[in-house]
């Protein structure tokens, strides 16, 4: 039987909460200034992260009943059976252990029979040695030319993770060779991504934890087809060495790799207990440490490890990702937020959003908790984002002045990938101090607004002032780090890994299964033959289903 878990509204602390949310007139500006030491006692370190909340609405009394609802929720207990490879993933009845694929080559773990740290290690030692071979030349095409891009094919999981990372760690990247990323099923990905490129110097990685995505396969038979047309186009090859040349593979299906066509010999797997938006750390992120590198590859997974630490041993009151959860929990559950803003002040994390939307919406998006009982409370806030200053220039409008409450992460490096300075009128200007002036005064101005008195003060004539007044009090977290190394990047992965994970310990729901998914897959496979003319398919869907279809048919062009 599952153990039913804590309801939170029925916790001491929430009614506590409750009770501080109601009327609760927060004021960044008196705080700051009863409180001289507040942005030092908010002021946290998380392994190389320094993390500032001191611009978030929280008072003393706040943080003490966030703190105790952690702790009648029994997060630490749930942290711990994580850990140590318990099957939280209950709705699945799996293990959920991707903090073992970080996990040092020393240390021991041993769950459901397997011993873990030896599996993750061989595995890694086999993707360390592919890429070696690709990076070095080694590998060759059935052509005997050097690899020049490789190719991931993978959607949700299988590939954000992967992209982003690419790009984070752009300036870490090998030289003429380039990876690219197909995952939408759009036959415009595949088309787009393929132009261009040679085939004799392409290889590609078919990435999918089930060896079953729709998008993956298709994608996958689509770029064996390609390879295999423009080898045969330029002299010919034969069919099953160029695959074998061309076509890698990471799944926990390795008998449906075979099936592929795909050699065993040249698939690395992974396990049941790694969630696909958790596995970027796994094989899954073999086209990153043929970009980076094995020792590169090596500083991110010891950074994930980090923050794991922080986490695991850290206690609540000083541990960044209990905290950063605890405050999501406030501001969805008690103060009304519906969406989560994270901005970071580095293009190179350009990615970084859309990669924490699957994280976050897709582990904690759900109205059933893990025994399977409805939820007592509001669950999972939209996920968004966009690098600044780009977003300052779009939506911080709604942010500073906008009616609904949207906490922020701005996240920022003191040194910069690309150290470029401005040359005007004789002076030079370092053009990230002007990047980071605008970070800090993006938070600044959210925390503390402008009054009317201040507008006046401008000269502004009294009609103009009502649209210049900036409210204030919208929260914000800043998380800075020296720079965007690959260690930095695993840390900050892992942080929101974790921050995923407390919400969810919280709202009593299991952050590891994805029921949400499926219903859409399954009705797709059944309207492919009433798209493709099949009437009486199409007659068993409903009437706004049939007539969208039925225009889908009368403009398709031949
Ligand atoms: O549809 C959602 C999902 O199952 C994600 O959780 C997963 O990351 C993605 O599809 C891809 O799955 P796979 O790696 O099995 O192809």
């Amino acid at each position: 039987m599952v153990d039913a878990p804590v309801d939170a509204t029925t916790t001491e602390a929430w009614d506590a909460l409750r009770a501080l949310a109601d009327g609760f007139t927060p004021s960044l500006r008196a705080w700051f200034a009863e409180d001289p030491e507040r942005a030092t006692a908010l002021t946290f370190s998380a392994a190389d992260l320094h993390v500032d909340l001191s611009k978030n609405l929280i008072t003393r009394p706040v943080l003490t009943e966030l703190l105790a609802l952690a702790g009648q929720v029994g997060l630490a207990e749930r942290r711990e059976a994580m850990f140590r490879g318990d099957h939280v993933n209950v709705t699945e009845d799996r293990a959920v252990l991707h903090t073992a694929l970080r996990l040092p080559e020393d240390a021991t773990l041993e769950v459901d029979g397997q011993d873990v740290v030896r599996d993750v290690h061989e595995v890694l030692r086999r993707v360390y040695d592919f890429a070696d071979k690709v990076r070095s030349g080694a590998w060759t095409g059935v052509t005997g030319e050097r690899i020049r891009t490789v190719v991931n094919i993978g959607i949700g999981g299988s590939d954000l993770g992967p992209v982003m990372a690419y790009e984070a760690l752009e300036p870490y990247r090998q030289d003429g060779l380039e990876c690219r990323f197909i995952s939408n099923i759009d036959p415009t990905d595949a088309a787009t991504t393929l132009a261009g490129l040679d085939p004799a110097t392409t290889l590609f990685i078919v990435s999918s934890k089930t060896f079953g995505t729709l998008e993956t396969l298709t994608n996958a038979r689509l770029c064996k087809a390609w390879l295999l047309d423009g080898l045969a186009r330029t002299g010919g090859v034969d069919d099953k060495e160029a695959v074998a040349k061309h076509f890698v593979a990471v799944s926990t299906a390795l008998d449906k790799v075979a099936d592929f066509g795909i050699d065993p010999d040249n698939a690395f797997g992974f396990w049941d207990w790694v969630g696909g938006r958790y596995s970027m750390d796994s094989a899954i992120g073999t086209s990153l440490v043929v970009a980076i590198g094995p020792e590169r590859f090596t500083e991110l997974l010891a950074g994930m490890h980090a923050m794991d630490e922080h986490f695991r041993t850290t206690e609540p009151a000083r541990n960044v990702p209990v905290l950063m959860g605890l405050l999501n929990v406030w501001y969805t559950n008690f103060l009304g937020a519906q969406t989560h803003a994270v901005l970071p002040y580095s293009q190179l994390l350009h990615r970084f959003p859309a990669y924490l939307q699957q994280l976050t919406m897709e582990s904690n998006g759900k109205g059933v908790r893990w025994d399977g009982t409805a939820v007592t409370s509001d669950t999972g806030e939209v996920f968004w984002g966009e690098p600044g200053t780009n977003g300052q220039h779009a939506f911080y409008q709604l942010i500073h002045q906008g009616t609904r409450l949207v906490p922020a992460d701005f996240i920022a490096f003191a040194n910069p990938a690309y150290p470029l300075r401005d040359a005007q009128d004789g002076a030079s200007t370092d053009v990230h101090e002007l990047f980071l002036a605008n970070f800090f005064a993006q938070t600044r101005a959210l925390a503390f607004g402008k009054t009317a008195d201040e507008v006046r003060a401008e000269g502004t004539d009294e009609k103009g002032v009502p649209a210049r007044v900036f409210p204030g009090n919208r929260p914000t977290t800043s998380i800075m780090a020296s720079e965007l190394t690959p260690s930095v990047l695993g840390q900050l992965i892992a942080l929101y890994e974790h921050i995923t994970f407390t919400e969810g310990v919280v709202w009593g729901i299991d952050s590891f299964d994805q029921w949400g998914v499926e219903l859409g897959k399954q009705l797709a496979q059944q309207l492919a033959p009433a798209v493709a003319g099949d009437e009486s398919a199409a007659a068993r869907a409903d009437p706004s289903t049939q007539a969208l279809i039925a225009y889908y048919r009368k403009n398709r062009r031949p």
